[in-house]
């Protein structure tokens, strides 16, 4: 262990019980996407740690999943597509990781093709543009096998199970653990927020988000722009009450989508439901939508205010055609999608990689 990672495993680092922001309270915490088949510990998430960053999870020995999620953008690769183990390109773009624990629905991908976060944990393994343990590399055996070989993963199951048994249940659970773990607490956004929640009850409401972050009462550091504090009320508000019904879909404070949203018109026709990773750190994609097809927020804003087509995929309430909006109303839009940037979760050592070859 100590030849190859920086770990102490005298004294694992804490994922079980984070100290976050009191909004994010019980109820918060309890929307997880955990279940009692697999609940975070310290030294689960220790051993995902290592999972993640590790490039020999890949045949060749060049990608690990932070290859493509990237902790200082958020998670994310910033190009449209991501670079696979052999050089190929995949066809979506990447998913932002901060706050996969929240979304309710579940199922994983941007078309919920995997049924949990466990279950989507080995499918890049075994992609054969992404980490190449496919059938003709001899898929999760070779690299079980592979694993046994490596000094160190004996040594961290069995510190972690009990026993040095390498499973590929064992790798999904550690593995979900260890991105349960990345919450986003800390962004802008969540800092002043967290001023009105103390103020007003302590309790997540559409009342204490529609709360004014531009006041005094916010300290001069966190408090908004006008711009940015425009964008919150209208991304906030229901289109019925005079905003543009964001919150409706991408939900505060986790800002995970609702796990009853349907897509959001793309392309004329659409039949596929999309989902969409927790808007955190969304400024930091680089790309967005499924496909990476947009390269700025404007563009995004741009979409919602006029491009909505019409499809069985997509959501009732987003109108073909789009949300009427003014140019102002999307550049406060776009403002406040910045607040949403967490640069410590970004930069939080627990998330770095462990390695030292
Ligand atoms: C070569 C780039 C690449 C590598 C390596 C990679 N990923 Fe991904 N990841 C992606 C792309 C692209 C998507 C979206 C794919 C899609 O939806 O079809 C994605 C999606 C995900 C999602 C879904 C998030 C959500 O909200 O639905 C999770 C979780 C994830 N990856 C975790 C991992 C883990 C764990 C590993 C390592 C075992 C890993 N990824 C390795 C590129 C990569
Ligand atoms: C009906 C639910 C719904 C509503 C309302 C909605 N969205 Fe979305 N949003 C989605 C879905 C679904 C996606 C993912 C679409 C895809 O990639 O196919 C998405 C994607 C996004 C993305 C890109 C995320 C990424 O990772 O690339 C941004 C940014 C965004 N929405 C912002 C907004 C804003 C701002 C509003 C309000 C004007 C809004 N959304 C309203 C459902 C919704």
């Amino acid at each position: 262990m100590a030849a190859f990672t920086t770990l102490n495993l005298d004294a694992p680092q804490n994922y079980a019980s984070p100290s976050l922001l009191a909004h994010y309270d019980a109820g918060v915490l309890a929307s997880s996407n955990q279940t009692p088949n697999n609940i975070t510990t310290d030294k689960g998430a220790t051993l995902g740690r290592v999972l993640f960053h590790d490039v020999r999870l890949s045949f060749n020995d060049t990608k690990s999943c932070a290859s493509c999620h990237v902790q200082s953008n958020g998670f994310v690769d910033p190009n449209q597509f991501s670079t696979g183990f052999a050089g190929g390109l995949t066809t979506a773009h990447a998913m932002r990781l901060g706050n996969v624990a929240f979304y309710q629905g579940n199922s994983m991908f941007w078309n919920k093709r995997a049924t949990s976060v466990e279950d989507q944990a080995t499918d890049p393994i075994q992609n054969a543009t992404e980490m190449g343990f496919d059938a003709t590399h001899g898929g999760m055996n070779a690299l079980l096998t592979k694993m046994k070989d490596l000094p160190y993963y004996p040594e961290l199951f069995t510190w972690v199970f009990g026993d040095s048994a390498i499973t590929e249940a064992r790798i999904q659970n550690a593995l979900a653990q260890f991105q349960r773990s990345m919450i986003s607490a800390n962004s802008k956004w969540d800092r002043a927020y967290a001023v009105v929640y103390a103020a007003n009850g302590s309790v997540n409401t559409p009342q204490n988000f529609g709360r004014s972050l531009a006041g005094t009462n916010i300290p001069a550091a966190n408090r908004f722009s006008t711009s940015e504090d425009n964008g919150r009320d209208l991304f906030m508000r229901g289109p019925n009450n005079g905003g543009k019904g964001c919150a409706g879909c991408h939900e505060p404070p986790t800002f995970a989508l609702d796990p009853n949203s349907k897509s959001n018109g793309l392309d004329l026709n659409e039949t596929v439901i999309f989902k969409s990773p927790s808007l955190k750190n969304v400024a930091l994609s680089g790309r967005f939508m499924h496909d990476g097809r947009f390269s700025t927020l404007d563009q995004v804003l741009n979409h919602y205010a006029t491009g909505i087509q019409a499809g069985t995929a997509r959501d009732n309430r987003l109108p073909v055609g789009g949300i009427a909006m003014t140019a102002q109303e999307q550049a406060d839009l776009v403002a406040f999608l910045q607040t949403l940037t967490d640069t410590t979760l970004n930069a939080d050592a627990r998330f770095g990689s462990p390695f030292i070859k």
